[in-house]
């Protein structure tokens, strides 16, 4: 089937090529020149594991092009609408402006028959109103939530846990048109639900919203775990062995950051609020809270450990990115701290496997290290801020004999303390000793 996918951001750079490598013939169309460029020379513009050959592959085998034209979405079927919707400035609200200049760039282009479908982040109430600026063209919406996580985007979109279509008529052509679309996925027999404009919406931040508030749930009990030496790793353990709770996103350490959750909490909350239903949705306003609280604990906890100042004194910052196998520093409580540390007068040095670049581009003030063992060099303390496998697996022995002294703060509780103890160190998690 011939589809175009309108942004070429993160989602929409993955949808395309996932697409593309199920067969379908695929336009990626972008405002940004630099980015189609890039990605016309088979180039990704972010590091995500698998991406580039998926990339690679598809264009050379003529299933994916780029283009800055709208007027080429004219000959496909199927429209993806995979623009961002960020946090409004100094709001918290969706900043909706891309969506709708997607929509009016693709609106001349539309047929009778056309499937136009949502794939972005939107507050709920938005798809009844697309719906309604496109009624004229014959063309259908459908919103289709993406729920993919970075560092696993096209394994992600090519098999996900679900498929959900909103839709304005139960009985929409949409329906078949979008399976044959997602035929793998559809043949996988993934779960796949047809529900009305405002469910579809409402499942992906309602999705986005729980798993924020797991997270957020066991940071605060992780303080607690602080003050009565209890420990949050192993508690954690054992309330997820309930299956009506579960172990994943039980991870206490500096909190979630990126580029979805955080926005998307404070979005939802606010739409809530427009709705009049704001303190339907207040808790997630403490969600939000108990999220930054964690990075001031732990810049908190880096102070108390070097005596109560950090002037002058050296810190090794491990990790950068948001979370691991990704090199995405939006809203990343592990740049923040290191930010925080330097502007404390501390003389910081951060190393993180992928995201030094995008750190650097944004912060070109703070001090990078090009490998570890630079950063660990003469450090009289350390910090792992994101679990990535390379500090997962350091050896306390090797780190030793870099580090001035042998302090080692555990962020993200992905490091074994006895291990660390045993050789040395001084550590200390988040509610874990
Ligand atoms: C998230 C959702 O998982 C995904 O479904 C949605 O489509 C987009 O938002 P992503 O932002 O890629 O995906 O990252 P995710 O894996 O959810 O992690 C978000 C943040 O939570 C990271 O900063 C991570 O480090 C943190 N986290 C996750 C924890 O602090 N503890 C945990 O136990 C799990």
């Amino acid at each position: 089937m011939k589809l175009s996918v309108v942004g070429c951001g993160y989602l929409g750079a993955v949808h395309a090529a996932a697409m593309a490598s199920i067969g379908h013939d695929v336009v990626g169309i972008d405002v940004d020149e630099a980015k189609i460029a890039q990605l016309a020379s088979g180039r990704a513009p972010f590091f995500e594991p698998g991406f580039d050959e998926l990339l690679t592959r598809t264009i050379g085998e003529g299933n994916l092009r780029f283009t800055t034209s709208a007027a080429e979405a004219r000959d496909a079927t199927v429209h993806f609408i995979a623009v961002g919707t960020p946090q409004r400035e100094g709001e918290d609200g969706a900043d909706l402006r891309f969506v709708d200049a997607a929509i009016d760039a693709l609106i001349p282009h539309l047929k009778p028959g056309d499937v136009l479908v949502g794939k972005s982040t939107v507050p709920v109430g938005t798809a009844a109103r697309l719906a309604e600026r496109i009624t004229g063209t014959g063309a259908e919406l459908v919103w289709n939530p993406e729920f993919l996580r970075e560092g696993f985007a096209v394994a992600d979109t090519l098999s996900p846990d679900r498929i959900v279509y909103g839709v304005a008529d139960v009985d929409s052509e949409a329906v078949a048109i979008l399976d044959a679309v997602y035929h793998p996925a559809i043949e996988a027999r993934t779960p796949r639900m047809v529900t009305d404009y405002a469910t579809a919406e409402l499942v992906k931040v309602s999705a986005n919203a729980f798993l924020a508030t797991k997270i957020s749930f066991i940071n605060a009990i992780s303080e607690i775990a602080d003050a009565t030496g209890a420990d949050v790793t192993q508690l954690a353990d054992a309330i997820g062995y309930d299956a009506r709770i579960g172990r994943r996103f039980l991870n206490a350490g500096i909190g979630f950051g990126g580029g979805c959750l955080p926005k998307d909490i404070r979005a939802f909350a606010s739409r809530a609020e427009e709705l009049g239903h704001g303190r339907a949705l207040r808790f997630l306003r403490e969600v939000d809270e108990i999220n930054l609280r964690q990075r001031d604990r732990v810049a908190e906890l880096i102070t108390a450990e070097l005596g109560g100042s950090v002037v002058g004194r050296r810190i090794a910052i491990l990790g950068l990115a948001f979370k691991p196998n990704s090199d995405d520093t939006r809203d990343s409580p592990a740049l923040d701290i290191a930010l925080r540390m330097h502007g404390l007068g501390a003389n910081v040095v951060a190393y993180d496997p992928e995201a030094v670049a995008t750190a650097r581009r944004v912060h070109p003030h703070l001090t990078y290290a090009n490998t570890l063992e630079d950063a660990l060099r003469g450090a009289e303390l350390v910090s792992v801020l994101t679990e990535w496998r390379q500090f997962v697996d350091l050896d306390p022995v090797i780190a030793a004999a870099s580090v001035a002294s042998p302090t080692i703060i555990d962020g993200r509780n992905c490091l074994d303390p006895q291990r660390w103890i045993e050789n040395g160190w001084r550590y200390r998690g988040l509610g874990r000793h």
